[in-house]
């Protein structure tokens, strides 16, 4: 908890960088060193790792584990990581398929290890810039215990398979917000409901009914084990948050996606670019928190970042 309100509050400070308000580019991680190691498609996140990186002077490396590295040659996945760490890295971003690995290559090397999304699981990163982008659009304190009280959450789609559903449900929890899940069975099983102690409703009118927050999540068909049962026309009829349906959200609320956005399915066009749509504010502000998260995983705190 504590450890959450200290990086929103770093990345609140470091947000006229992004706004381009400020300075273009800051010291605090001059000479160091920053691996972003990516073994899994990604344009947002990579790319704004890359961003936040350089705009505080650090060094940064991308490296993605495909058919042009070792690992293709024999090299263990272990081996890959451990001589990457002795490059003399200071952090190391990793996003992989594997559920758990951010933390299991912890114990393999010296850097800090940062999750950047791993498997089925987590994606801690995306959870902190959504609660940046709900506590900026609601006007709320940062290091207000339980800042997000009174909010209602919904977090609409393919959530059994959507990383960002889970960790944004572990940090709007933490910070006071309802949380209500919302899904066909086949993408939001009673699992969810059991592992995270939250309602999972089975009808997207009831579950944005009066909602502060809207996220939506597309379908991850890559991790799907078989087909889904709909069309994508039936989908969007049933789970499509439609400009009709946002007439039942609160007369305030916004609509949050961490992208890719699969237009016509989950999100139309009107909704996707309309008024209460912050998502391009959530791309932005997702470069300040993952200077934040830099800076936090080189030990460099934020008394160090320019006001
Ligand atoms: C998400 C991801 O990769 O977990 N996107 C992102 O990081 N912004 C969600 C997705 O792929 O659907």
């Amino acid at each position: 908890m504590a450890e959450i309100c200290e990086l929103l509050e770093a990345a609140r400070q470091l947000v006229t960088l992004v706004d381009h308000d400020g300075p273009r580019g800051l010291d605090a991680l001059r000479g160091y060193t920053v691996l972003n190691m990516f073994g899994e498609p990604s344009t947002r996140t990579r790319s704004s790792f890359e961003i936040a990186g350089r705009r505080l002077g650090a060094n940064v490396v991308t490296f993605v584990v495909d058919e042009k590295s070792s690992t293709t040659k024999g090299e263990s996945f272990r081996d890959t990581v451990r001589n990457l760490d002795a490059m003399g890295l200071d952090a190391l971003v990793v996003r992989h398929v594997q559920d758990g690995l951010p933390e299991k290559i912890t114990q393999w090397v010296r850097a800090r290890v940062v999750n950047a999304g791993d498997g089925r699981l987590e994606h801690p990163t995306q959870a902190l810039l959504d609660t940046l982008t709900i506590l900026e659009a609601f006007n709320r304190p940062l290091a207000a215990d339980r800042t997000l009280d009174g909010l209602r959450v919904a977090i609409c789609g393919d959530v059994d398979n959507g990383r960002v559903a889970h960790s944004d449900i572990l940090a709007f929890r933490a910070l006071g917000a309802y949380v209500v899940t919302a899904g066909p069975e086949q993408l939001l099983s009673d699992e969810i409901a059991r592992r995270y102690e939250v309602p999972c409703v089975r009808n997207l009118d009831d579950a944005i009914d009066g909602a502060d927050v809207v996220v939506m999540l597309r379908i991850q068909r890559e991790r799907l084990s078989g087909e889904l049962s709909m069309s994508d026309a039936e989908y969007h009829a049933a789970w499509g948050l439609t400009e009709t349906r946002l007439e039942r959200t609160a007369p305030t609320s916004i609509v949050l996606h961490p992208g890719p956005i699969n237009r016509g399915i989950e999100l139309p066009d009107s909704v996707a670019d309309g008024p209460r749509s912050r998502i391009l504010r959530q791309v932005s502000l997702g470069v300040a928190v993952r200077m934040a998260v830099l800076c936090r995983a080189c030990g460099v705190t934020p008394e160090e970042i320019p006001p």
